[in-house]
């Protein structure tokens, strides 16, 4: 596939003759029906792929790798150092641990288009538990371990599950989390009762089962009959993730079946260069989209042997975990966020512990999640000694929207840029009118409708967010929500949110989700909270807090109950340690807060008054209590 001009081939076919170049991809895929329709466009902007086809995702993932003689191939590794375990399932193994559990989810009334949520850690289980779902048809819904109990409960109104999926415990280096507390919280705070749910018992920590409500996973799989392949519609949705949006509510982002299979096996080959066979890491969590996408779907779809990693980049138990990894496991491809190789770099500067381990295996090293700094890249590559790709994506997307497709063509892309547009997305950066800006300067960069297979149709039971959220501003095009530029040769630069979203070690949260949390609080009046930026994890949150008159407990006590019920409403992947007490927060004239100018005061840098603020004293004064809390000018 290496050629000169093999990438800008690919994308004017895609761009220009999508039916044909869809079409052809879609041919990798074993349908039950195979389609003939290769895009719907009768009811604009909600596009449909492959709408006459008809698939299972977990046939193709599993059973066709099976029938065609690859059975003994390894499917999945899950290497667990925080349990000091390793667990091989070959194809054979896999296919048919799903099918049985399936059975299991079946027994429990799971019919297909039911919503099941799987609230699990980083066990072998989850990705049984997804694949069991995708096979009868139900539709998932992972909900991240790290979130609290009432991130949960939102998730479980909005989904309306028919059966939650959860293990007794997580293990975190420092500590074992118990899940029960969390899910059994979660369950009481929604509204929606949740009748049933299974639950893997860890030898690490067992817990307790609620009599009538909950099944115990082993005993039940013992009376388990597998269950076949259902043929679904391609545009059945597979799975729903939630991710954070601007407000408190999580979005429901739908993931199809028919487009999703195309486009995972189509960016195997196309961006990271594998072929089946190869061994594939992505150390995420099946939590977050690049776990769903590049532990579970895209390497089985393609066939490869997938790592599952039960672990951190450091202190499980040092900073040669991911070097220890790849040697021990010979992977080729290895996909993480940059703020992970932050870490390890921070403990190992020098790469000592790299020097132990033999990474010859590996071919390519992907980042994404966030933006990458050049000293990580540069650093991860030496010590890799491999090309070192930074990719841009979104939950929405499930796959990267920019990259240097080193399947296609390896391109000169400059360090700081996240590559160039991949075939299927036709990108734009669009100035405030709507019109394409110049090369060099900054806009919302955007994606012309439609956008390709494996994106999201819409958000779950609410096409009317989907039209506002993201199709409404540009009409006739997707709206990232991320602000960048092209360059003169055509590369992407993505710089920063166009909304409230912070990203926190790579995970995505909302400032108006801990906003809300922080105004839950009986002593607060209003808040405001700006991501500010963290050379370890990319970016932290900060809180400025207006209190209620008549508050008689000290300051500091209540930025500790603050923090506290941050953690706890939330979880600790919102890493929220810091927060100042203002007397008023800053304003315009029609009563919105000047995030943007919080956030450059936070950083330290040079701002100016916004024209439109009520009361310009208001700002200084923060600057000066940003500083006592080791932000604003106490940083530069
Ligand atoms: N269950 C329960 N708690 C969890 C958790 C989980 N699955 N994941 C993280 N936490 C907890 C951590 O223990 C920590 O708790 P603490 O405040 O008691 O120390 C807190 O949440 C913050 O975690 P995190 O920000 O993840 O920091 P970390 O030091 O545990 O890990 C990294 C650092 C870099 C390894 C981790 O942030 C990471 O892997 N990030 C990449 C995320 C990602 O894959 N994003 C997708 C794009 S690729
Ligand atoms: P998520 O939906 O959690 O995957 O987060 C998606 C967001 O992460 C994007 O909208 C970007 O803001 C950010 N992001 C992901 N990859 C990159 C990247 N390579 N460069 C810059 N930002 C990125």
């Amino acid at each position: 596939m290496r050629n000169n001009n093999e990438y800008q081939a690919q994308f004017d076919a895609a761009r220009d003759n999508p039916e044909k170049f869809w079409g052809e991809a879609a041919q990798a895929i074993r349908w039950s029906r195979e389609p003939t329709q290769i895009i719907d466009d009768s009811n604009v902007p909600f596009y449909r792929w492959f709408a006459d086809g008809e698939l299972n995702t977990c046939d193709n993932c599993l059973d066709r790798h099976v029938d065609a003689g690859r059975g003994d191939v390894v499917a999945l590794i899950h290497d667990s150092p925080v349990t000091d375990s390793q667990q091989r399932y070959t194809y054979a193994q896999l296919r048919d641990a799903v099918a049985r559990f399936a059975g299991v989810i079946r027994d429990q009334g799971v019919d297909k288009g039911d919503r099941v949520i799987i609230y699990m850690p980083m066990i072998p289980e989850a990705v049984i538990a997804m694949l069991a779902c995708a096979r009868i048809g139900a539709v998932h819904s992972v909900v991240f371990g790290g979130f609290a109990g009432a991130e949960l409960a939102k998730r479980i109104d909005d989904a309306t599950p028919k059966l939650v999926l959860s293990a007794s415990c997580g293990i975190e280096p420092t500590r074992t989390v118990e899940y029960k507390p969390l899910l059994d919280s979660g369950i009481e705070l929604a509204e929606h009762k949740v009748e049933r749910c299974v639950i893997f018992q860890r030898d690490t920590l067992t817990c307790d089962l609620i009599e009538g409500r909950d099944v115990d996973w082993q005993a039940a799989l013992a009376d388990a009959t597998p269950a076949d392949c259902v043929p679904l519609a391609a545009t059945d949705p597979l799975y729903v993730l939630y991710t954070s949006g601007t407000t408190g509510k999580p979005k429901g982002v739908v993931r199809d079946n028919g487009g999703h299979a195309v486009a995972m096996h189509y960016s195997m080959k196309a961006v990271y260069g594998v072929a089946p066979d190869d061994v594939f890491w992505t150390a995420s969590d099946v939590g977050w989209v690049v776990g769903h996408s590049y532990c579970v779907y895209a390497p089985l779809l393609l066939g490869c042997t997938s790592v599952l990693y039960e672990g951190k980049p450091v202190g499980t138990p040092d900073a040669g975990a991911f070097w220890r990894v790849i040697a021990e496991h010979k992977v080729n491809v290895f996909f993480t966020a940059p703020t992970a190789f932050r870490a390890v770099k921070k403990v190992d500067p020098q790469g000592e512990l790299a020097k132990q381990y033999d990474v010859s295996s590996l071919r390519a090293l992907f980042l994404a999640g966030e933006h990458c700094d050049p000293d990580t890249a540069v650093w991860a590559g030496t010590h890799l000694n491999v090309p070192v790709v930074d990719h841009w994506w979104q939950t929405e997307t499930a796959w990267p929207m920019a990259a240097n497709p080193l399947g296609i063509e390896q391109l000169d892309v400059p360090l700081g840029s996240a590559g160039r547009p991949v075939p299927g997305y036709d990108t734009h950066v669009l100035g405030p009118d709507g019109a394409e800006v110049v090369n060099g300067e900054m806009g919302d960069i955007c994606v012309k409708l439609p956008l390709p297979p494996g994106c999201f149709p819409t958000l779950w039971q609410n096409d009317a967010r989907y039209k506002s959220s993201y199709l409404e501003d540009f009409p006739g095009y997707y709206r990232s929500g991320d602000a960048g530029y092209f360059d003169a040769d055509g590369n992407l630069w993505v710089m920063s949110r166009v909304d409230d979203i912070i990203n926190v070690a790579g995970h995505r949260l909302s400032t108006g989700m801990i906003e809300e949390v922080i105004a839950a609080h009986p002593d607060v009046a209003e808040a405001a909270v700006v991501g500010a930026f963290d050379a370890d994890k990319g970016q932290l949150p900060v809180a400025m807090v207006v209190l209620k008159s008549g508050v008689t407990r000290s300051n500091d006590d209540v930025i500790a109950a603050l923090i506290a019920l941050v953690r706890e409403r939330i979880g600790p992947v919102a890493a929220f340690r810091k927060a100042t007490i203002v007397e008023r927060l800053p304003k315009t004239r029609s009563g919105k807060v000047v995030r943007a100018t919080l956030r450059e005061i936070a950083d330290g840098k040079d701002w100016t008054t916004p024209a439109t603020i009520d009361d310009p004293a208001i700002l200084t004064d923060i600057e000066e209590q940003l500083g006592r809390i080791g932000y604003a000018r106490s940083r530069s």
